[in-house]
């Protein structure tokens, strides 16, 4: 993405050739804020803590945090304890297992001197196909697009509705479920995007919606529960998300609410497709509902909400009564029979064992 006119990714290794840059996603959208990690225990602490999220984003920057624990400590008990202990930050994306596990399989096999230079290199190579794999994917959505707007009245715009957040700053650039959308509003196509706030952590209100006005697409944010009723009004053409772990069999696993916006996307016949990058399939479960482990996150997420003071000030605040309970799933899976389509770096198909093995067969077994 263009960060004061020129390309910039959302994570990078810093001068010294060892620390890793990213943008403190905590701090937006008030701030765009670099920050650097210089170690492993930072890089389970960005995850963590949210600085840096969205499944492919988490999976780049769990592969530099490997090989910045290399650097420091190249054997074969460093290596193996680290990747466990960063493969536990965030358990519901599969990238994150996925990139630790090509780090693993790079260096593996090096004496320890080497292994550090191995491990960032495959580090680099994890972001260099995520950037070329989410192009393709909004290669492979924008006819969707496009097809919708021939049927579209003049002078209407094609209206998405998203949720969470699927842009270039979740991934290491372009985006999955937003790379159509830009891909369009680019060539010069009429879109416009429904934005949810996507409560508790307002991925949608802080950075889908800073995204898409940074870029110049026409959005409006939106309480998450307002999507079903701009559906039964006609109002939404087709709702595009993103995803953090799809099973051999098509169900979805996204952000918390993914699942309703699909229930009235089916009750009001309105196409409900999902992006996502090979690094979010995971042929080895087939029923999500039942082995999708769901980040359960701190109810202070949802007793509090965060938000800008007139003077500047990033303050949280408590919106329920004090002692209330709260729970706080983080992720929900919703069932391929909900999904109309897969759009995929290689193509679009069917959420289906039979769709995603035609299009993956070296992963289908
Ligand atoms: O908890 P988050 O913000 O990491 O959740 C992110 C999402 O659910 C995204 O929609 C998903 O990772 C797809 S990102 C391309």
């Amino acid at each position: 993405m263009n960060i004061d006119g020129k390309p910039h990714r959302s994570v990078w290794v810093e001068a010294d050739g060892r620390s890793i840059g990213i943008f403190d996603q905590t701090r937006l959208p008030w701030s765009l804020e670099r920050l650097t990690l210089s170690d492993e225990e930072a890089a389970a602490t960005a995850i963590r803590s949210m600085q840096v999220r969205g499944a492919p984003l988490i999976g780049a920057v769990g592969a530099y945090g490997l090989a910045m624990a290399l650097r420091r400590d190249p054997s074969t008990a460093n290596l193996e304890r680290t990747a466990a202990m960063l493969n536990e930050t965030r358990p519901t994306a599969v990238n994150l297992k996925w990139a630790l596990d090509r780090i693993l399989a790079a260096v593996r096999n090096h004496p320890p001197e080497r292994r550090a230079d191995a491990a960032y290199a495959e580090a680099a190579a994890i972001c260099d196909d995520d950037v070329e794999t989410n192009r393709r994917i909004g290669a492979h959505g924008l006819p969707l697009l496009q097809e919708i707007a021939t049927r579209k009245p003049k002078g209407e715009p094609v209206r998405v509705l998203t949720h969470c957040n699927a842009g270039w700053i979740a991934t290491v650039d372009f985006g999955t479920a937003l790379s159509p959308i830009y891909q369009a509003h680019d060539l010069g196509l009429d879109v416009h995007v429904w934005v949810d706030e996507t409560r508790p952590r307002n991925q949608g209100a802080a950075l889908t919606a800073w995204e898409l006005g940074a870029h110049g697409v026409p959005h409006t944010l939106v309480a998450d529960n307002a999507g079903g009723h701009l559906m039964q009004r006609g109002l939404v053409d087709i709702v595009l998300v993103g995803t953090d772990r799809v099973t051999r069999r098509g169900d979805v696993a996204n952000k918390i609410g993914t699942y309703l916006k699909a229930l009235a996307a089916k009750d009001n016949r309105v196409p409900f497709w999902v992006a996502l990058p090979h690094s979010t399939l995971d042929m080895t479960v087939r029923d999500g509902l039942a082995e999708i482990p769901i980040e359960e996150r701190s109810a202070s997420e949802v007793t509090d909400a965060t938000g800008r003071l007139p003077d500047g000030t990033v303050t949280t605040v408590r919106v329920a009564a004090e002692g209330t309970p709260a729970a706080n799933p983080a992720f929900d899976v919703t069932p391929a029979r909900l999904v109309t389509g897969l759009i995929t770096e290689r193509g679009r198909c069917e959420a289906s064992e039979a769709g995603l093995s035609a299009l993956y067969p070296e992963k289908a077994g």
